[in-house]
């Protein structure tokens, strides 16, 4: 059993020099990236990772995303780099993508979930880019939320919830993509998509071609692509808001909608996660707004799919895994 420390309330700052002590003492410290804020800690450090584990109540074979600062890290956590990825690399990183490569020895078994792959993202932050450039190794984070819970994108949102069990919070304002990284693998002969998120398939197939999306309703790959994750703690229903209200009448419920306004429905209840319907917004506001209604007198949330194209897909793919089915 691992002993794990109390904190009375996680310290929110911006004291790079601070989070480096924590990190070089082998604690952990959440840190913003450009897509949600990441419980981090020293990924070649088995201990450290066992404790990040521990603190987000995850699952031991859910592997972790290694966060690196320079390009020539993945080289030392790597064994063979296909070409696409040096072009995915150049092209979206730093940024909102996460590679999937076939892991050296220096990874701890742990943070790959015994698998014989590694995740690598390169994150777009100025605070975690310097911090990841200072340290001596590279920080393994998964998203700073309680396990199955969704994602936090302010410093608030992980005191709120990890306070209690990590010492520092780096902030880094508000998250300017708000949803994961898009996870591509290289592995199989097409690459493969594992998870939709901040980079756009159609961007990703502009460069290089044709690619599978895994289903993740199929067997997971990973638990992460479990049906049910990034999940609110009330039951929310999605379909098309006119189709939903008749049979939810008679009891208390909460709208979430791209732009529309229901008359009907007292202003309060409702949220809209862009009121220009602008998607790159929508995804920014996507897991606060969820938050919101969670915090609301309310039983049931009621969300409407947003159009399912660019950043729309990635926001689709969340909206459908908080949902419960009606069976
Ligand atoms: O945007 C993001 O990716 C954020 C920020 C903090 O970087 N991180 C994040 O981490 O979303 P996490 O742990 O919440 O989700 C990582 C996902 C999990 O679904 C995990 O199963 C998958 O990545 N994953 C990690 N390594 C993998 C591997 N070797 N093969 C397949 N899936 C992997
Ligand atoms: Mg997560």
């Amino acid at each position: 059993m691992l002993a794990q420390q109390i904190y009375i309330m996680a310290e929110i700052g911006v004291d790079i020099e601070k989070a480096q002590q924590i990190l070089d003492g082998g604690g952990l410290v959440s840190i913003p990236t450009e897509t949600v804020y990441g419980l981090g800690g020293n990924a070649l450090d088995p201990a450290v990772v066992a404790q990040i584990f521990s603190v987000k109540r995850r699952p031991f074979f859910d592997p972790l995303i290694i966060h690196i600062g320079n390009t020539s890290q993945i080289k030392e956590l790597v064994g063979t780099i296909p070409p696409a990825a040096w072009m995915l690399a150049e092209k979206f990183w730093p940024g909102p993508l996460t590679i999937i490569f076939s892991k050296k020895e220096i990874v701890p078994d742990i943070v790959t979930g015994g698998l014989p792959t590694v995740a690598l993202r390169m994150p777009n932050h100025p605070i975690t880019t310097t911090l990841l450039k200072k340290l001596a190794y590279p920080l393994a984070a998964p998203s700073a939320n309680p396990f199955g819970y969704v994602s936090p994108t302010t410093a608030q949102h992980v005191q709120e919830q990890l306070g209690d069990a990590i010492p520092y919070i780096l902030d880094g304002g508000p998250c300017k993509i708000g949803i994961e990284s898009t996870i591509i693998s290289l592995q199989e002969k097409t690459p493969t998509i594992y998870r939709k998120g901040g980079i756009s398939l159609q961007e990703i197939v502009g460069l290089l071609g044709p690619v599978s999306v895994l289903d993740h309703h199929a067997t997971p790959l990973a638990p992460g692509m479990m049906g049910s994750h990034y999940a609110p703690g009330k039951k929310l229903y999605l379909g098309p808001i006119e189709e939903l209200l008749p049979k939810f009448k008679d009891n208390p419920y909460g709208v979430l909608t791209l732009d529309k306004k229901y008359p009907e429905i007292p202003p309060q209840f409702q949220v809209r996660l862009s009121s220009t319907g602008d998607l790159k917004e929508a995804a920014q506001n996507l897991f606060a707004a969820l938050r919101k209604l969670d915090a609301m007198p309310i039983t049931y949330i009621l969300a409407e799919p947003v159009p399912d194209v660019g950043l729309g897909q990635a926001i689709n793919d969340r909206l459908q895994r908080a949902a419960v089915n009606f069976n």
